[in-house]
């Protein structure tokens, strides 16, 4: 029988992206299907420790092996922010965070900034964190349709163009994402 082991996530496309990646050795299954629809507790002030906290809370709580990711936009002109707070930097959606972003941006020379992805697994007594990092610049307009959050205002090192320009298929090559979960894979199918 197949492994089970729960995404501590209820976003599809996350789900499918990380279960076509890991492949047949494991049956991933989201929060939904374990029956938690509990607003886990994510209020540590590191990427890690907020993917470690879900993870755990989903361990404790219902038994299973376990992953869970957190991530965000860390802009080092201003410290590292929003970084854990990217999803609710100004306190509305997207365009607002983006509107605030650029706003403390103003008249800054120094665009650099980094998307970083934290992936932390429980599998049996064991605990593993997964990271991946994607340099890229903060420009000053946004650009392009798809994508998420701050895609419009970022620009990968090594492209003219906007995560929202690039589409989904080179994101999802190149991303914060897609790296953390090329490492948990890796990790898993050498043990599966
Ligand atoms: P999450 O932990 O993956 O849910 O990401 C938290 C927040 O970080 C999102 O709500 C976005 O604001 C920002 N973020 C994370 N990944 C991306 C990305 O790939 N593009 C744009 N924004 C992102």
């Amino acid at each position: 029988m197949k492994h089970k082991l729960v995404f501590a996530t209820n976003n599809a496309h996350k789900l499918e992206e990380v279960a076509a990646i890991l492949g047949d050795s494991y049956h991933i299954l989201s929060l939904h299907e374990i029956g938690c629809d509990a607003d886990i507790p994510e209020t540590s002030g590191t990427f890690a420790g907020n993917a470690l906290q879900k993870a755990q809370y989903v361990k404790q709580h219902y038994g299973y092996d376990c992953f869970a990711d957190d991530s965000g936009l860390e802009v080092d002109a201003l410290d590292g922010a929003p970084g854990v707070y990217s999803a609710r930097y100004s306190g509305g959606g997207s365009e607002a965070n983006m509107d605030k972003l650029l706003h403390n941006l103003t008249g800054k020379s120094q665009r650099g900034a980094q998307f970083r992805t934290v992936i932390a697994l429980l599998l049996g007594e064991e605990t593993q964190l997964f990271e991946g990092i994607v340099r890229g610049s903060i420009i000053e307009v946004r650009r392009g349709e798809g994508g998420f959050g701050y895609d419009p205002i970022f620009v990968p090192e090594g492209y003219d163009l906007t995560f929202a320009e690039l589409g989904s298929e080179v994101k999802n090559r190149i991303s914060h994402r897609a790296k953390a979960v090329e490492l948990l894979a890796q990790y898993l199918n050498k043990k599966g």
